[in-house]
């Protein structure tokens, strides 16, 4: 495992988060889903959404740096959970990414459990995520990092 600290992101890391970010998008276009605009991350609407992950007090960015690169990042944010259910505080893993090279060496799960951490620190019982659901792999690591199936979104793409 390579020297890997995990930080809260400060805004000198925004153009950092939202290249990783873009290189999720083009991976998620290019497997799985051609609709996804792979010039969001970089418009302003997206510059916004990440400036808000960095600096706003229920919502958080965490960046794994190895030397002065950066080869990872989470955000999430406190949310409404359904209103329909009887639910305490809940949280969402909003999207995460690590640098090909560096995946499958704990970066990832140590990102997660930065995660949790302010989770807790906000008292929050419940997190969410959502993943493309052909995403085995991605699918997989939140399993193994406690989360279980709730529900499942279907599409129905019409001719
Ligand atoms: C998902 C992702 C963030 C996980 O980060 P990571 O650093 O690779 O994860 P870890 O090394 O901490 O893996 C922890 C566990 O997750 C599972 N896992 C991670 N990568 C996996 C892979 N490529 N295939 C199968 N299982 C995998 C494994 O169970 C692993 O446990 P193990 O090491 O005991 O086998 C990273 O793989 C990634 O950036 N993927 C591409 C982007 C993406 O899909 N993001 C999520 C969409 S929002």
């Amino acid at each position: 495992m390579p020297e890997v600290i995990i930080q809260k992101a400060t805004m000198e890391n925004l153009k950092d988060i939202q290249e990783l970010n873009h290189m999720l998008f083009e991976k998620e276009h290019e497997e799985y889903d051609k609709l996804l605009n792979c010039n969001w991350t970089l418009s302003k609407e997206g510059e916004e959404y990440y400036k808000g992950r960095i600096s706003k007090d229920d919502e958080c960015a965490f960046i794994a740096v190895e030397g002065k690169k950066v080869i990872g990042y989470l955000v999430g944010s406190l949310t409404e959970g359904e209103d329909y259910r009887n639910l305490p505080k809940v949280a969402e893993l909003d999207n995460t990414f690590v640098l090909k090279e560096y995946r499958k060496l704990g970066v990832g799960t140590k990102l997660h459990q930065e995660f949790i951490k302010w989770c807790k620190s906000k008292k929050v019982e419940i997190i969410k995520v959502q993943a493309t659901a052909q995403n085995d792999k991605a699918i997989n690591f939140y399993r193994k990092n406690g989360f279980k199936d709730y529900t499942r979104v279907l599409e129905h793409k019409l001719e």
